[in-house]
């Protein structure tokens, strides 16, 4: 296993480019399961989750290769083989967005049921509600879903739960409606980019989707999608990490590529803080301002202020002036990140879904435990921010996440190194 030594307190400067999104990527990567011929793809980031999908695609039959120009070439050439098993996906939840695809082009799905995750509890049920609307018969058993169709039919669903839609949820009911008989409408459906990015892959294979982005979308089934060729979205919230450790380290920072219309809540909250932040030709510049203001924040479904960078702020808001007070209606308990904050000098207290944020004048170095993905990249954060030297241990969280980030800080003026422990 390995760790990240980091001598924090100097500023970042320079270009950073953002590479491929990731939750964009697995979904749309998940779809190739219902296409017909090769897949190519640009911009799918090098990172473990992604090989841990492509990993379940060749046993769910899938010939992965790559191209002359470095594409990632994916096609289906063997479609017996419906099992996800639970090796493979308690790895990693999004795996389960396979259960879609292979239920419409397979007539039959046996995926694993995730199991537990560390920012708290991420149930299945609507999934499995918007798959059953368009008429599969779905059991649990075993720990597996096991569910099966003839041809799947059209219907209306509405994915809404106690914190808004689902995302991948959305994703699983949009794949499987394109391959269905007649009109499937999706009320209250996910309207993150990610999504989009999944329909405007899903349009190029031929599958008829409207209303991408939007809470409602309609479906309209076809009778075969054909492979074609797609570049990923850049990633937002690799995108937001980067702005967040330009402004934490009073840095200078261009994030290439970054979208300003995919982080307008990020933007918004940061210029709050007093960050002073610049659309350019191809991104967007960050300066960190001397002295940062505290702010109240709420996680939301997009465009709301993404959970995926609630971790990433806090670290921000713990040297801020004043009290601020960060809710999260996304993943009520996901503040794993606050005890292990707290080892490098923050005060910050949790209360229910919320974290109270006591600005503090600095952090100090300290050796941490990386728990989940976005908290690692918090505590990488907190050691740029942080006198002396700090030690983030289980750094493979990052690595899901973050193609080799220790590098691309570095590049910015970062001390840091990756150790074997
Ligand atoms: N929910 C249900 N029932 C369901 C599904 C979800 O009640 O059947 C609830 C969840 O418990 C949660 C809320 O709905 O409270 C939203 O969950 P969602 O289903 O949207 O999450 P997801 O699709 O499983 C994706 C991202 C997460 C990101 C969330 C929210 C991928 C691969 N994962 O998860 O990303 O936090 O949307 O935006 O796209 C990450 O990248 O670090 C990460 C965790």
């Amino acid at each position: 296993m390995d760790k990240f030594v980091i001598e924090g307190g100097r500023p970042l400067k320079g270009v950073v480019q953002v590479g491929g999104a990731k939750n964009a990527a697995l979904p749309i990567l998940a779809a190739t399961l219902l296409a017909e011929g090769k897949c190519r793809f640009r911009n799918v980031p090098d990172l473990r989750d992604i090989k841990t999908l492509l990993r379940i695609l060749q046993e769910l039959g899938a010939e992965i290769g790559r191209g002359e120009d470095g594409t990632l070439e994916i096609e289906m050439v063997y479609e017996r083989n419906v099992t996800a098993t639970y090796e493979l996906v308690s790895k990693m939840r999004a795996s389960f967005c396979v259960l879609g695809p292979l239920l419409a082009r397979r007539g039959q799905a046996r995926v694993s049921l995730p199991g537990g995750c560390v920012i708290g509890n991420r149930p299945i049920d609507l999934h499995l509600k918007g798959l059953r609307a368009l008429g599969a018969e779905i059991e649990v058993r075993h720990g597996y879903v096991e569910s099966r169709c003839k041809r799947l039919k059209g219907g209306e669903v509405y994915l809404g739960g106690h914190s808004g839609s689902t995302v991948l949820g959305t994703a699983n009911v949009m794949m499987a409606a394109t391959l269905a008989e007649g009109e499937t409408t999706i009320v209250n459906a996910a309207c993150e980019p990610e999504i989009q990015d999944l329909a405007g892959f899903l349009v190029k294979m031929g599958g008829k989707i409207e209303g991408a982005g939007s809470s409602q979308m309609r479906i309209t089934g076809v009778e075969r999608l054909q492979g074609v060729e797609y570049s990923v979205i850049p990633d937002r919230v690799e995108a937001g990490t980067f702005l967040v450790a330009g402004a934490i380290t009073g840095g200078d920072v261009t994030v290439r590529g970054a979208s300003s219309e995919h982080l307008s809540a990020v933007i918004d909250i940061l210029k709050e803080v007093g960050v002073s932040l610049e659309k350019t030709d191809d991104g967007i510049r960050v300066k960190g301002p001397s002295t940062l203001k505290a702010v109240d924040v709420t996680t939301l479904p997009y465009p709301g202020f993404p959970t995926d960078i609630q971790a990433q702020l806090m670290v921000l808001l713990s040297v801020a002036n004043g009290i601020s007070v960060i809710t999260e209606k996304i993943y009520p308990d996901r503040f794993m990140h606050v005890a292990e904050l707290n080892r490098l000098g923050a005060q910050i207290r949790k209360e229910g879904p919320s974290a109270i944020v006591l600005g503090v004048k600095g952090l100090s170095g300290a050796p941490v435990m990386a728990s989940d993905l976005r908290a690692s990249a918090a505590l990488v954060l907190a050691g740029l921010r942080a006198k002396g030297t700090t030690e983030v241990h289980r750094v493979y969280h990052i690595d899901r996440g973050y193609e080799r980030i220790e590098e691309r800080l570095e590049s910015l003026g970062a001390r840091i190194r990756r150790e074997e422990e």
